[in-house]
């Protein structure tokens, strides 16, 4: 069957995350397999609006498998909530002979992907964000590397918290949800997790388990605090006057999102990376491809962008059943 599409743009958008190169060399290799010409698009929408558009050779990408980041570079772009700006993105594809478009990002990015697909672009999302926050997939690019690194961070403070006999209170990235903090919570045997929607803000109940697990002989109290919740430092002063443990709060930050793949995040992008392609070359369009229910498959964005899910219930329970 002759390919729907001639020339495929492909660009990552929103937050970097561990994997996006991994699923940029897939597209530009799937494509080129099928005869299916790759332009890149730098920078996100922005790049696109600014009309940073290289071509794309099965080389451009030889050596990036392994490397964090990505080497499209990515940006937030506020205007391209702009319908005119839309319009304008869209031209510039077919100006260019992009006649079919990757997004590698989150829920954000996709709404500008359903936007092109309404303007005549066939355009795929792919999910790329460390915070798992998608609800239609039970995976995204980068969120395997992310906790993996997050959870080595905080073995380390775990380290220093017990040589000192203090608190730490560790936040960890996520924007409102949770998935970070509680992956982190259970694989680093926190005393407490908290979690946007989950948490009552019951500081109370944390400082007498602090003063309990104290008594009992426990040399540390570690508090993976998810970015939704916030205010580790303000929580960290309150409880080190109410306990008198010396607190400490560690902000993770920006290296959660950084570093080398890891060998789930390259092959699993890798292959969101290529059913991208076979859905484009299959003349569909305004599609996401997930991870679900441990199957690749794809849904139409609209109905994507429509679904909402929480941390796994049955997750949090057992955390909090090993919380002590
Ligand atoms: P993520 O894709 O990780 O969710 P953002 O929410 O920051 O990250 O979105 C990334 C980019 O997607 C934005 O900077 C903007 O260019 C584009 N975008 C977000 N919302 C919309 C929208 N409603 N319509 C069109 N484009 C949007
Ligand atoms: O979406 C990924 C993420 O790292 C979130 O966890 C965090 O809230 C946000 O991006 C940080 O964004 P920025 O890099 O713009 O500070």
């Amino acid at each position: 069957m002759a390919n729907a599409v001639k020339t495929i743009g492909v660009l990552t958008s929103g937050g970097d995350a561990p994997g996006m190169n991994a699923a940029t060399r897939a597209v530009v290799r799937t494509a080129l397999a099928k005869g299916i010409n790759v332009k890149g698009i730098l920078k996100g929408y922005n790049g696109l609006l600014n009309e940073e558009i290289i071509d794309m050779d099965a080389t451009s990408v030889s050596d990036t498998i392994d490397r964090g980041g990505t080497i499209l570079y990515t940006a937030r772009c506020l205007e391209f909530v702009d319908p005119e700006y839309q319009k304008k993105g869209a031209d510039i594809c077919k100006k260019h002979g992009i006649d079919g478009l990757v997004v590698i990002g989150g829920d954000g990015s996709f709404k500008g992907a359903q936007k092109l697909s309404a303007l005549g672009v066939n355009t795929i999302g792919v999910p790329g964000t460390i915070d798992l926050d998608i609800a239609c997939t039970d995976y995204t690019i980068g969120f395997d590397t992310a906790i993996n690194t997050a959870m080595s961070a905080i073995d380390k403070i775990r380290d220093t918290s017990t040589s000192h006999e203090r608190c730490s209170i560790i936040e960890v990235m996520g924007r409102n949800a949770g998935h970070i903090a509680l992956w982190c919570g259970i694989a680093n045997g926190a005393e407490d997790i908290l979690i946007p929607g989950k948490y009552d803000f019951n500081e109370e109940k944390i400082i007498e388990k602090i003063i309990e697990n104290k008594k009992k002989g426990k040399k540390h109290y570690i508090i993976v605090n998810a970015e939704g919740v916030g205010h580790s430092s303000s929580m960290a002063k309150r409880i080190e006057e109410a306990t008198g443990i010396e607190t400490r709060a560690t902000i993770l930050g920006h290296m959660q999102r950084g570093g080398s793949p890891s060998c789930k995040d390259r092959v699993y992008a890798s292959m969101m990376g290529s059913m991208a392609v076979d859905l484009l070359a299959e003349g569909k369009t305004n599609r996401v491809v997930a991870y679900k229910n441990g199957e690749f498959v794809d849904y139409d964005i609209d109905e994507a962008l429509a679904m909402t899910k929480d941390v796994d219930a049955h997750m949090y329970e057992v955390s909090k059943l090993l919380c002590r």
